[in-house]
């Protein structure tokens, strides 16, 4: 079964003598001057993306019921209201999705109560 696990991208920006105008995430870099597009926007991240921060200094979002199809590249995109003043944090960020263990005891006899228990290399919240 996959793991249904939010995940957290915290991002903090900080700049003086700029308007920040649109702060979103992305899946792809600029390519050819086309923007790239806002994942909130994305219907396959939109019922579960949500920002958390202020979008001025705070980018923080939240991706909930996390699957392995999500794994892939995020980028980080800001636009300022000076012409041609935008950028994208590149490298990016990598997410990879990775099952949940499951923990058992060692010796179970019949009619024994089993405790399971699930762990996870990153904590959810
Ligand atoms: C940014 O926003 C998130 C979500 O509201 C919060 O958990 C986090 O503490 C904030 N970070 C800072 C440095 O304010």
């Amino acid at each position: 079964m996959a793991p249904r696990l939010p995940l957290i991208f915290l991002l903090m920006i900080h700049m003086t003598g700029y308007l920040i105008v649109k702060v979103f995430w992305t899946k792809n870099t600029v390519i050819n001057n086309v923007e790239p597009p806002d994942l909130s926007e994305d219907p396959e991240y939109s019922q579960r993306l949500q920002y958390l921060g202020d979008k001025q200094q705070n980018c923080t979002i939240r991706l909930s019921h996390v699957t392995q199809k999500d794994e892939d590249m995020c980028y980080f995109r800001f636009i300022t209201d000076k012409p041609g003043e935008k950028w994208t944090g590149t490298p990016g960020v990598t997410l990879t999705v990775t099952d949940l263990q499951v923990e058992s005891p060692e010796r179970v006899t019949e009619g024994d109560s089993v405790r399971l228990t699930c762990k996870s290399s990153c904590t959810p919240r």
